[in-house]
């Protein structure tokens, strides 16, 4: 099996420099602004962008040292197996948030509801699409058993404006 590389087309912005309080995804950290640089090589590939309200943003977990195949999540005290987590300890170190894109300016977008580090290297943008994107009937696993209230305390972390 041959390796891949991938070459970085950006980089994310956010306020968050410590793990400990960034919250775990976007729908923890509503209104969290953040920008992302797209790479001026690769501007031609934002036309028509800016139609959409929601990106997708795949990125490499650049502080993510270790590799773990089972974890306890964030909102959880009990092992899963890491496929079964968002948790960022996982072989290839790719990450995936859907965040709201207010406008764009050339080739910096700026953006809300960020659960990134800042400086983390963005690897690809995709438009998140309503048709294609959304399913009626979902089950999820571990996260079913967990109240609301407890996601949202835990989800947080212990972010302070
Ligand atoms: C549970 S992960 C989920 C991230 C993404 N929404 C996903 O589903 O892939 C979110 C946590 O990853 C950590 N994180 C964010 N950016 C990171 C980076 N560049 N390197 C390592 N960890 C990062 C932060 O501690 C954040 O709370």
């Amino acid at each position: 099996m041959i390796d891949y590389m991938f070459k970085p087309i950006g980089i994310i912005r956010t306020p968050h420099v410590e793990t400990s309080q960034t919250p775990i995804q976007p729908v923890f950290a509503k209104g969290i602004p953040g920008t992302v640089e797209v790479f001026p090589e690769y501007v031609d590939g934002l036309m028509d962008l800016d139609k959409f309200s929601h990106l997708y943003l795949l990125y490499y977990f650049n502080r993510a040292k270790e590799t773990k195949l089972k974890v306890k999540p964030y909102l959880e005290d009990e092992l899963h197996g890491i496929f079964a987590t968002r948790a960022p300890h996982r072989p290839n170190k790719i990450g995936i948030s859907v965040v709201k894109l207010l406008k764009i300016e050339k080739n910096i977008l700026h953006i809300e509801d960020v659960d990134i580090l800042n400086g983390t290297p963005l690897l690809d943008i995709k438009p998140y699409i309503a048709r294609f994107d959304t399913r009626d009937e979902v089950r999820s696993g571990w996260q079913d058993e967990i109240q609301d209230d407890t996601a949202d305390v835990r989800g947080k972390k212990d972010y302070k404006e």
